[in-house]
Parts: structure tokens; C-alpha cells; sequence
């Protein structure tokens, strides 16, 4: 049973942009910050490696979260369903992707919507004169797209809408994973 949950929890974290709602396609991301203080915001969970337990995150390289991940890669992310009843956690081990190929072809996929959101030309964080002064922008944004992969090394689930609430736990030890069920 704790098997097919799983599954059923990578098949929901898989689910694509499109007409079928991704219930997990928000998440936070914590980082630790350069003087030990967690850092937590929200990034759009964009696909997964179900079979390598893997998470893809489109970030500027800019960012702090950048930065902060080559410092500790030791991530958690968490994301609330809609229905606000169920929770994935997640901890994992967080690097950018350096495949050139891989972050083209995701570019060039990517919505133009999507696209604008890195060609903003203040570094993100920076301080600015005002609020307007963001709309400057440069010509192409791919200079400053990344992507960031975190491979799961742990998971927990939390389902609230059970009439026994059931929360379990899944680790990943070479490559397989190790499930419990805990007490919620
Ligand atoms: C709904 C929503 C979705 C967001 N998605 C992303 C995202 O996919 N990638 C990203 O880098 N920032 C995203 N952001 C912005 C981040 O939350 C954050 O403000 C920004 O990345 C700067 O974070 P940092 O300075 O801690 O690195 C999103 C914000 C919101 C409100």
C-alpha cells in the first residue's frame, strides 16, 4: 500500500502544465541563508524525474536562492494541495543544472509569459529606486535562466481528508525507497 502511494504521489508531482490541475505545482523552497537563517519562497514545480527522484525549478541565477544552494545544497521544499487538506514535504539535495542542451530546450519551450520573467535587468533582491524602475529589461532573458534540480532524499505525505489522518514517510537509500507510516 505505502508503494502505490508513492506512485500515486510521483503521478500527481508529474502531472504537466495543461487542463489537468497540478495540485503540487506551487511549492516553497528553504534554503539556508549565508548567516544560517532559513529562506523560504514560492517557485513553480515545472516537471520531475520520477524514476530519479528528481525535482526542476526554473530560477534566474542571479537570485540568492542560487547562490545559497551552491553554499548548502540541503533544500526542503513543501507545497499544500488546493483543497487544502493534503501536504507533500520534501528534503533534498539541490544543484543547477549545467546540461546547455537541456536548459536550450526548456528555454525555448518555455511560455513567452514565462520567458519575460528573466529579462528583468536589476539583479532579483537588489534595491531600486522604485517599484516602475523593474520594467526595465534587456533583449533576451536567457542569460540569466536556470534551473534548478532537487533530488529528493527524503518525502512525506499528509492527508488530511482520511478519516484517520495518514501521514508517511518515504527515504531514499541507493536509489530505493524506504517507507513508513507515522503518526500524524
Ligand atoms: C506564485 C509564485 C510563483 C513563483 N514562481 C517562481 C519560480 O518558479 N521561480 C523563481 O525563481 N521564483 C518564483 N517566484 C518568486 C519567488 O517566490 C521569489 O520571490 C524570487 O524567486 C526571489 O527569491 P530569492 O531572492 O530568495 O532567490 C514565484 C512567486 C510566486 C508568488
Amino acid at each position: 500500500m505505502l508503494d502505490d502511494l508513492l506512485q500515486r504521489i510521483w503521478a500527481q508531482l508529474a502531472i504537466p502544465v495543461g487542463p489537468v490541475r497540478n495540485p503540487f505545482r506551487l511549492m516553497q523552497l528553504a534554503t539556508l541563508d549565508a548567516h544560517g537563517w532559513p529562506d523560504a519562497r514560492t517557485v513553480v514545480l515545472r516537471s520531475v524525474d520520477a524514476g530519479a527522484g528528481a525535482l526542476y525549478f526554473y530560477v534566474d541565477k542571479r537570485s540568492a536562492k542560487c547562490a545559497q544552494v551552491s553554499a548548502e545544497p540541503r533544500v526542503a521544499l513543501t507545497a499544500l494541495s488546493p483543497c487544502g487538506v493534503l501536504q507533500v514535504r520534501l528534503q533534498g539535495l539541490a544543484k543547477l543544472v549545467d546540461d546547455a542542451e537541456q536548459l536550450q530546450r526548456c528555454w525555448c519551450a518555455a511560455r513567452d509569459k514565462t520567458q519575460a520573467l528573466f529579462r528583468h535587468g536589476a539583479v532579483p533582491g537588489q534595491v531600486i529606486d522604485s517599484s516602475e524602475s523593474a520594467r526595465a529589461t534587456t533583449a533576451d532573458g536567457f542569460e540569466h535562466f536556470a534551473m534548478m534540480r532537487i533530488e529528493a532524499t527524503a518525502l512525506e505525505w499528509l492527508d488530511l481528508a482520511q478519516p484517520v489522518q495518514q501521514r508517511a514517510r518515504f527515504e531514499r537509500r541507493q536509489g530505493d525507497w524506504q517507507a513508513a507510516w507515522l503518526a500524524p
